[in-house]
Formats: C-alpha cells, structure tokens, sequence
C-alpha cells in the first residue's frame, strides 16, 4: 500500500513526509493546527499588504531536506507595498 496521500483539489499524491516540522505519529505536536492557523493569519496579511517578486527571478534554485523541504539556496524576495 502506498504511503502517498491524495491532495483531492489537484489529484495528485503527495508525500506524508513532506511537510515534517510538527513530528510524526502519536507524538505529534498537539499545536500544528493552531500554529498552522497563526501562520496563514500571518501570511494573508502579507500577502494583502505587499506584492512579492523574486529579486533574482533567473536563479535555478533546488530543493533541500532540513527538517522541512526548503530551497537549498538563499531566496531573496522583494516586498512592495500595495
Ligand atoms: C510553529 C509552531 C510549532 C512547531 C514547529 C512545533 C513543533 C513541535 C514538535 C517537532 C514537537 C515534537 C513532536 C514529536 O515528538 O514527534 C512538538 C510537540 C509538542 N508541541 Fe509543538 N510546535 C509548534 C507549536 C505548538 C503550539 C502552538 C502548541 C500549543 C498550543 C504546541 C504544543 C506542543 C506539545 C504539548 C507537544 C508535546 C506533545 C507530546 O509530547 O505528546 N506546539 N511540537
């Protein structure tokens, strides 16, 4: 049986081990959900007050396994304020 779950909007599998900054198993952090939820709370407001661009938009960047999957290489982003 595969270990991959389902992202139903998109269809595609996804990896369970993708997203591992919260432990795994029974151990798990009780807190992800209200943490995930302060997170995106944080971000819409980012994302209402500034536009994002890469600063170096033609830069190959990869992908990195440090407790979470992360770009392997600074990702400088600019801020513009709407
Ligand atoms: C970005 C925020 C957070 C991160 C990255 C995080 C991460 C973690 C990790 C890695 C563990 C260990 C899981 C394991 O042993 O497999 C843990 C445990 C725990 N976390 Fe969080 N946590 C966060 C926020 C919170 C919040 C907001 C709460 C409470 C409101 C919380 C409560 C706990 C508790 C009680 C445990 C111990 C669970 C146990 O040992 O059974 N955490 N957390």
């Amino acid at each position: 049986m595969s270990s991959d779950v389902e992202n139903k909007a998109i269809g595609e599998k996804i990896d369970p081990y993708t997203v591992v900054a919260f432990g795994h198993g029974a151990r798990m952090c009780p807190g992800r959900r209200l943490a995930e939820q302060e997170i995106f709370l944080a971000l819409i407001q980012l994302v209402k007050s500034y536009k994002m661009e890469l600063a170096h938009p033609g830069k190959v960047v990869g992908q990195v396994m440090r407790l979470n999957m992360m770009p392997d290489t600074p990702l400088a982003i600019v801020f513009i304020p709407h």
